[in-house]
């Protein structure tokens, strides 16, 4: 029998929290797992005292700044339909964003790491963070003041767009920052057959959601990337009345932090005043999210030599207006965030997204490299 190689034990383990998927801030069992094979590692878990996430630390042999390499842990509630031989166990809900991938090719990085202390300058910190997709997870973590002494950040996402041996790298802002707003629309009921004697709050509601359109058309600096989506519009329940009222809700995705008070503003300002001159009245809330991610040009250069040595093809300025909390850990250092190339032909929140196998290896020994290489270029004299 041949010996199993650490790509077989990956494997395994990727396979096994495949099957074992869980929801945001429900990641017991996943926790427990990691927690298992970390020790199994002999690598040393923090005690914070999470119900799901943990913090493991690899200490290298030489002195040196702490840096942190990040993984999040939960899954989606969708139905998987691949059909894989380690599809989900648990119904209605699937890994289906790639955490599972993260989560083992971050294992693999700490299991190497272990492995390469002495040639370590500085601490690595490992993180798993719990409910990057509710979001909140990445401040959870941050909360409990084990990442003080952290000076940068690594953190990586599956990219089913890119092939397997590809990797994207963007410096700058490369995912949106995720911003959520709605929007009541108060007009006066009356019967269909007479809505002059009511105001109207579908037309209203109408109106609004055609005037938004035009603050990334003529609002917005055409060289800025942004976009307003109105996802959920909700009025009314018979055919023959008008009703009261109207809400709205969706989402703006930014990358520059002045873009995200235009919109806000141009949101607020046309909501109400459009209604205003339908004699309705609109209500305007913002709930913002996290920022955009922005990468350290510096780490860039470094991600792609890394890259380059390890046989990567590299996509250069990959760069998305979806979301990520990893932009909470970079509020106050810098960090890199890597788009992996996955294959698979589906996309991320697809009930058929898989993550090719062959991916995690080779991306177990890059984050390895990158950690190793970024804390020899930073050798404290
Ligand atoms: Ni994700």
């Amino acid at each position: 029998m041949t010996k199993k190689t650490i790509e077989d034990d990956l494997i395994e383990i990727f396979e096994k929290l495949h099957k074992n998927p869980e929801l945001s801030y429900k990641e017991y069992e996943t926790s427990k797992t990691l927690k298992g094979i970390l020790k199994e590692y002999g690598i040393e878990i923090l005690n914070l005292n999470l119900d799901s996430g943990l913090v493991a630390v690899i200490r290298g042999e030489h002195p040196g700044p702490v840096i942190a390499i990040r993984s999040d842990i939960d899954a989606l509630p969708i139905q998987e339909n691949t059909g894989l031989p380690y599809q989900s166990l648990v119904s209605g809900i699937m890994h289906a964003c790639g955490h599972d991938f993260h989560m083992t090719s971050v294992l693999g990085a700490a299991r190497l790491l272990n492995e390469r202390r002495n040639e370590i300058h500085g601490t690595i910190k490992i993180i798993f963070q719990p409910a990057e997709e509710a979001p909140g997870g990445a401040q959870l973590i941050i909360d409990t003041g084990v990442l003080e002494d952290v000076k940068v950040y690594f953190g990586i996402h599956a990219t089913p767009s890119l092939p397997v041996g590809t990797v994207g790298i963007g410096e700058g802002a490369v995912m949106a920052a995720v911003d959520k707003f709605s929007i009541t629309v108060k007009g006066r009921g009356s019967h269909a057959a007479h809505p002059n004697e009511g105001i109207d709050p579908i037309v209203v509601s109408s109106a609004i959601v055609m005037a938004v359109q035009s603050i990334v058309s003529r609002n917005m600096d055409p060289f800025s990337q942004g976009v307003v989506s109105i996802t959920h519009l909700e009025a009314g329940n018979t055919w023959n009345v008008i009703p009261e009222q109207a809400y709205m809700e969706g989402t703006v995705r930014t990358m520059k932090p002045e873009d995200r008070v235009l919109f806000q503003n141009r949101l607020k300002a046309l909501a109400i005043n459009v209604a205003e001159a339908y004699g309705a009245e609109a209500e305007f809330n913002w709930h913002p999210g996290p920022p955009a991610v922005i990468n350290d040009g510096e780490l860039a250069e470094l991600s792609k030599k890394v890259a380059e040595k390890n046989g990567y093809l590299i996509r250069e300025a990959y760069r998305s207006l979806g979301g990520e909390d990893f932009s909470l850990y970079l509020q106050k250092e810098k960090g890199m965030f890597l788009r992996i190339g996955t294959g698979g032909g589906y996309p991320i929140h697809h009930p058929k997204f898989r993550v090719d196998r062959k991916a995690i290896m080779p991306t177990a020994k890059y984050l390895a490299d990158l950690a190793i290489e970024y804390l020899q270029a930073n050798i404290i004299a």
